[in-house]
């Protein structure tokens, strides 16, 4: 009998593996390492039974069960049994000692489905993986799954996401729903920023009044991050909120339920104005300051280096913090500390003394030095942002690079571990479209889901044992602009979701078409499961767009799913307004509105343009004795906007081949005129570009084209003319206020792509 069904079993999998069919794109985020399809169903009934084989993978089975429940049938029979009936259509989970990786699961559906895994936790990210296929594969009467065989585990060990709780309160109910959107996608850190300058928001029994006064200011949320101003004697501070102990003690059970080891951050010795305003004597001045509301910036009141009670209380603090947090890792944060009160302390400067330290970077080493020990000492381990590197790195901590890779390379080639969160690709307060007029307010910048997609933590510049350092990325999620729960929801998604196959799924595999045609279905579960999220806009539309006698309107969706409604008289479109499918044509003065709706009927904001028709400038006669280049005026002086351009006294004048910063000029605090000609060989509307940091304006024939004035990075900003081909006069005026210096000028029109305006086309007066 064996022996007859061995054979059998050969047989069926001969079968299986003659039967196998070319991947198609499976509804999974993050892409598993590895699917095999076979032809073929899977039927799984809205009645199905859940076996598990193990007590903890209770927790999973009934993940699965309320799952199947949520789609409206009766709740799934849960059954614990260590050797599950081989029935059809059932959902087992088993463990797997031969499954070789920690966090790796198996998923095999056939004539049931088997999810197996090393721990447990693979057993979960199996659950998460069959969440989707669920959604994918929903019939009438229950599910029809393609019959596969999923091999999958993590790239990284350290798949993160980051809170800033201080800048702006979230309660504990939200806390979960953001561990269950983490959970959703695999990771398996939630970075918890428990202490900034704005808000301490742990409770700590021996020092009461980080909370009952840390934890409060005076409410300004109607006002801009920016602009509020600080308590004054006599009010109230009201805005803000803590965790209790017990509130902390039941996040963290909740989160490692889901496998998510939760890390806090308790900042020093800098961002720390909450605690100060708690204890003053923890600062080098020990005088009273208040919670501040919002971002003035910087700050000089950090902690005193110099005062051995600050290490007392901070040991206290992390003593409480340890007991509640069973991380191996506890953040202390360390960035950005503004020393300027070390150097005149006198209890600091004896410290830098006593130590024989150089200077107050060296005693920012001793500061994180002396908490490693610390930690050290509690088999703990110091992780903190790549400021730490100051003035050396402490010997035993891990580092968190956000300034860039730089920081990371370094740790690594100190063979420290890191974690890679550049403030380029992971920071999810930045803007995610340049849709300013529909975004809510943000920190600045713009990365997309796509950038984030096309983010490699590892840095090329490491070798093969130095890369073995980078333990996986984060996402940041700073809140001074995050005004509500479903506002941080709507920034972390779709960009965690793109994140989470940058740190899930080989490099290898990894395809942005690929991830669009896999989105779609998360965008359902994410939809049912009452998470807010991104869509973007229509492309092609621009504030304005001018045109001579027709205007050709094109626009494009960024996904590859959903439908974008538009009209033309100025209403807002719905999904009983015209429907986009073709390029059309406009002969008169338009407002054009658009957006796209997704099949779940989620829309994105809507985007507006006014399409304008405009006679073509005449271009100018008469002007002669011209060589190529243009002139400029060099100004001498700082400026925060070009208004005031013609106070600044010229310093030269000079001549170059393109509209650029002159090469071999020290550029800070300085302004440039340019002036010129410029020769176009089409009539046509012409699209200019500005990129320019700080300020800059473009006028053709003495009409303002472009306006980018005022103090910004470097930015790029467009402008549209309708102009006859010949010869045009040309102006750029800009200024540079402090730090970065950028400028260029680009042009196209249809026909011609973008390009630079240079001397090709550029024309000055000859002397
Ligand atoms: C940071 O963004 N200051 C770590
Ligand atoms: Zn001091």
């Amino acid at each position: 009998m064996y022996r007859i069904s061995f054979i059998i079993i050969a047989m069926a999998v001969t079968q299986l593996a003659i039967c196998q069919i070319a991947e198609k794109e499976i509804p999974i985020i993050p892409k598993p390492a590895s699917i095999k399809l076979f032809n073929g169903k899977c039927a799984i009934g809205s009645n199905t039974s859940i076996y598990y084989t193990k007590g903890d993978l209770q927790f999973s089975a009934e993940f699965v069960a309320d799952i199947i429940k949520s789609f409206g049938g009766e709740s799934p029979e849960v059954i614990y049994s260590s050797k599950p009936p081989s029935k059809n259509g059932i959902i087992q989970l088993v463990l797997d000692k031969t499954i070789s990786e920690k966090e790796g699961y198996r998923l095999t559906s056939g004539k049931n489905i088997v999810i197996s895994g090393q721990t447990p936790q693979g057993v979960f990210y199996g659950v998460q993986s069959l969440l989707q296929l669920l959604y994918g594969y929903k019939t009438n009467t229950g599910f029809s799954i393609p019959c596969m065989n999923i091999t999958d585990s993590p790239r990284f060990p350290w798949r993160g996401m980051h809170l800033d709780v201080s800048r702006h309160f979230f309660d504990k109910e939200f806390i979960k729903k953001y561990i269950d959107i983490l959970a959703l996608h695999k990771m398996n850190t939630f970075h918890w920023h428990l202490v900034d300058d704005q808000g301490w928001r742990i409770e700590i029994k021996k020092y009461p009044k980080l909370t009952d006064v840390g934890a409060w200011r005076v409410n300004h949320e109607d006002l801009p991050w920016n602009n509020r101003p600080a308590q004054k004697p006599g009010e109230k501070a009201t805005y803000g909120g803590f965790y209790t102990q017990e509130d902390i003690k039941e996040i963290v059970s909740y989160a490692s339920q889901r496998y998510i080891n939760v890390v806090p951050e308790i900042e020093m010795p800098a961002h720390v104005t909450c605690a100060i305003a708690a204890y003053p004597q923890l600062s080098c001045k020990q005088i009273p300051v208040t919670v501040p509301s919002g971002g003035f910036w910087p700050i000089t009141d950090i902690y005193c280096a110099g005062n051995d009670s600050t290490f007392l209380f901070l040991q206290d603090v992390l003593t409480e913090v340890m007991a509640l947090f069973p991380s191996k890792y506890i953040h202390v944060g360390g960035d950005e500390a503004d020393k300027t009160n070390w150097k005149t302390c006198p209890k600091c400067q004896a410290r830098i003394k006593g130590e024989g330290l150089k200077d107050v970077g060296e005693l920012q080493n001793y500061f994180i030095s002396r908490i490693d020990k610390f930690l050290t000492s509690k088999g703990r381990t110091l992780i903190g942002w790549d400021e730490i590197l100051e003035g050396g790195l402490a010997e035993n901590a891990t580092v968190m690079s956000w300034r860039g890779i730089d920081g990371g390379i370094q740790a690594a080639r100190m063979k420290h571990d890191v974690v890679m969160t550049p403030s380029s690709h992971c920071y999810f307060d930045y803007y995610q479209s340049t849709d300013k007029e529909i975004e809510p307010a943000a920190f600045g910048g713009l990365i997309d889901f796509k950038k984030v997609y096309s983010y490699e933590p590892v840095p090329q510049e490491l070798n093969v044992d130095e890369a073995k350092h980078v333990l996986g990325a984060q996402g940041n999620m700073w809140s001074e602009f995050l005004l509500s729960n479903s506002q941080v929801e709507y920034m972390a998604i779709p960009r965690i979701t793109a994140l989470s196959e940058v740190v899930w799924t080989p490099a290898s595999l990894k395809s942005e078409a690929s991830f669009l045609a896999r989105l779609q279905n998360m965008y359902t579960v994410l939809q049912a499961q009452n998470i807010n999220f991104h869509v973007p806009t229509p492309q092609g539309l621009l504030k304005t767009m001018l045109f001579i006698d027709t205007a050709l309107v094109e626009l494009s969706n960024p996904l590859t799913f959903g439908q974008i409604y538009y009209t033309t008289d100025g209403s807002v479109p719905t999904t009983k307004s015209a429907k986009y499918t073709t390029p059309f044509k406009v002969t008169s003065n338009t407002t054009l509105k658009a957006l796209l709706v997704l099949d779940n009927g989620k829309a994105s904001g809507v985007k507006s343009g006014e399409l304008i028709q405009q006679k073509p400038r005449a271009a100018l006669t008469d002007i002669n004795n011209l060589e190529p280049g243009i002139r400029y005026d060099l100004f001498e002086g700082g400026l925060t906007t070009l208004a005031n351009l013609k106070l600044l006294p010229l310093k030269n004048t000079g001549k170059v081949n393109e509209i650029k910063i002159p090469a071999n000029i020290n550029f800070d605090l300085k302004a440039l005129a340019f002036n010129g000609f410029i020769q176009l060989s089409e009539t046509g509307v012409y699209t200019f570009k500005l990129i320019s940091d700080d300020g800059s304006q473009l006028f053709i024939d003495d009409q303002l084209v472009i306006d980018h004035d005022g103090p910004h990075g470097p930015e790029p900003k467009e402008g549209q003319i309708a102009l006859m081909k010949g010869l045009h006069r040309i102006k750029v005026l800009f200024f540079q206020a402090g730090g970065g210096e950028t400028l260029q000028l680009l042009m196209k029109t249809k026909g011609i792509e973008e390009q630079p305006v240079n001397a090709s086309i550029l024309f000055r007066t000859k002397d």
